[in-house]
C-alpha cells in the first residue's frame, strides 16, 4: 500500500497553499484559443518597459562563461551595492529574487514554537515562508487596508522573532511615513528580527516614503530587503539582496545555497544598478500609468486605495470573480486578490500607455454587461 506522503509533511507544510503568480500569458491563449500576441497581462506587477539594452549587453558578454558556476559570494554585485547606497560589504546577502531572502530568514529564525507576526493583506510569501517551517504566523488585522503598526507590535509576544512589514505594500499598495517608521522601531523589542520590505521602494523613494536603509544604523534588529525584479526589470532572473548588520548576514549566509545567484543575473544587476535612465524611465512610466488608471476608475465610479507600487487595488464593491473571469475572456489578465481577504477587489500592475488603455476600454465593456 503507498504512503500518504502528505499526511507525512510537516503540519505546517500541510496546512499551506501554494502561491498562485498571476496567470501566464501562454496559459490563456492555450485555454481560450487566444492569440498570446493580443493578451494583456497586468497581473504579475512586472516591469512593462522590456530589459535595458545595457541590461542585454551585460547578460551577452556573460554567455561565454556558461559552463562555470557563478560567484557564490556575488563579490561583484555587492560591491556595487555597497558604493550605490554607501555600506560595508559584509551587510549585503543576496537572494535569488527577495523571496529567497524572505525564506532564507524563515530557515534561520523561525522553528516550531516561534512565530513571525504580520499583517493583514500581506505579501502571500511572509505565511507560505513561516509556515514552510513549522512556526506560526500571526496575522494582525489591517487598519484602512494598509499596515497597523500599533496593532503589530502589541501582536509580539516572547515567542516572536520575526516581524515582515512591506512598505509599501503588495496587494495593497499602502505606506507608512518615516515616523511612524521609527516610532515602530524604537518599540520593538531588541531580539525581534524586522524584516522590512522595499520591493517597490524605487517607485515609491522620496517625499513621505521612508528610506528603510537611513535606519540601519540605529536599529542593528532591522533588515531591508529589496529586489531587481520591478523597478530595474530583470524579475526572470531572480535577483534581490537584504541589506542588515553584518553578523544577520552572517547567519543568513549559513543557510543560503551556495550558488542562488546565477551569472546572467549578477551580471544584469550591475548593469542596471547603473542604469540610470532606465529606472528614470521605470517611475515615469509609472506615474503616468497610475494616473490614467485613477483617472478611468473615477470616471467609473469605482473606489481604488491610493498605491505607491507599480499596482493599483480597485474596489467593485461585490465579488470581483466574475468580474475577472470576464476580463480573461477578453484576454486581460489582472490579480484576483479573494485569498488575500479582498474578495471585492483586483490588483491591477501599471502597464504601457497602451496596456493599460486595452485594459480600460475592456473594463469599461465588462462593467456595461
Ligand atoms: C512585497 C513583495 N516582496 C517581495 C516580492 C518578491 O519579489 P522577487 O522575489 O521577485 O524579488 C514581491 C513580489 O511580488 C512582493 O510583492
Amino acid at each position: 500500500m503507498s504512503c500518504d506522503f502528505l499526511a507525512l509533511a510537516q503540519p505546517g507544510v500541510q496546512k499551506l497553499s501554494p502561491y498562485v503568480p498571476g496567470k501566464p500569458v501562454d496559459e490563456l491563449a492555450r485555454e481560450l484559443n487566444l492569440d498570446p500576441a493580443g493578451i494583456v497581462k497586468l497581473a504579475s506587477n512586472e516591469n512593462p518597459l522590456g530589459p535595458s539594452p545595457r541590461v542585454l549587453d551585460a547578460i551577452r558578454n556573460e554567455l561565454a562563461e556558461l559552463t562555470r558556476y557563478p560567484d557564490g559570494n556575488g563579490f561583484v554585485l555587492k560591491q556595487r551595492l555597497a558604493q550605490h547606497y554607501a555600506l560595508q560589504i559584509d551587510q549585503i546577502t543576496l537572494g535569488n529574487g527577495s523571496n529567497d531572502i524572505l525564506e532564507l530568514v524563515a530557515r534561520a529564525y523561525l522553528a516550531p514554537g516561534l512565530n513571525a507576526v504580520f499583517s493583514a493583506h500581506a505579501f502571500a510569501v511572509y505565511p507560505i515562508a513561516t509556515q514552510a517551517v513549522g512556526a506560526q504566523g500571526k496575522v494582525v488585522p489591517a487598519r484602512d487596508h494598509g499596515h497597523d503598526l500599533d496593532a503589530m507590535l502589541a501582536a509580539i509576544d516572547e515567542n516572536t522573532r520575526v516581524v515582515f512589514i512591506a512598505n509599501p505594500n503588495n496587494p495593497t499598495g499602502t505606506w507608512f511615513d518615516a515616523e511612524a517608521l521609527e516610532r515602530f522601531l524604537a518599540r520593538v523589542p531588541d531580539s525581534v528580527l524586522v524584516v522590512l520590505d522595499e520591493a517597490y521602494i524605487e517607485y515609491a523613494e522620496g517625499g513621505e516614503m521612508p528610506d528603510g536603509l537611513a535606519f540601519l544604523a540605529a536599529h542593528p534588529n532591522l533588515l531591508v530587503s529589496r529586489t531587481f525584479s520591478k523597478a530595474y526589470g530583470l524579475a526572470a532572473l531572480r535577483v534581490g539582496y537584504a541589506v542588515s548588520s553584518a553578523q544577520i548576514a552572517d547567519v543568513l549566509n549559513r543557510v543560503r545555497q551556495p550558488f542562488n545567484v546565477n551569472s546572467l543575473a549578477l551580471a544584469a544587476a550591475c548593469a542596471a544598478l547603473d542604469d540610470t535612465e532606465y529606472l528614470a524611465a521605470s517611475r515615469a512610466a509609472n506615474a503616468a500609468g497610475m494616473r490614467q488608471l485613477e483617472a478611468a476608475f473615477a470616471e467609473l465610479g469605482l473606489r481604488w486605495i491610493p498605491s505607491k507600487g507599480n499596482f493599483i487595488a480597485v474596489d467593485f464593491g461585490r465579488d470581483a470573480a466574475p468580474i475577472n473571469h470576464a476580463l480573461l475572456q477578453e484576454g486581460v489578465i489582472v490579480r484576483p486578490v479573494a485569498g488575500y481577504g479582498m474578495p471585492t477587489f483586483l490588483r491591477v500592475s501599471i502597464g504601457t500607455e497602451a496596456e493599460n488603455a486595452r485594459f480600460i476600454e475592456v473594463l469599461r465593456k465588462v462593467l456595461a454587461q
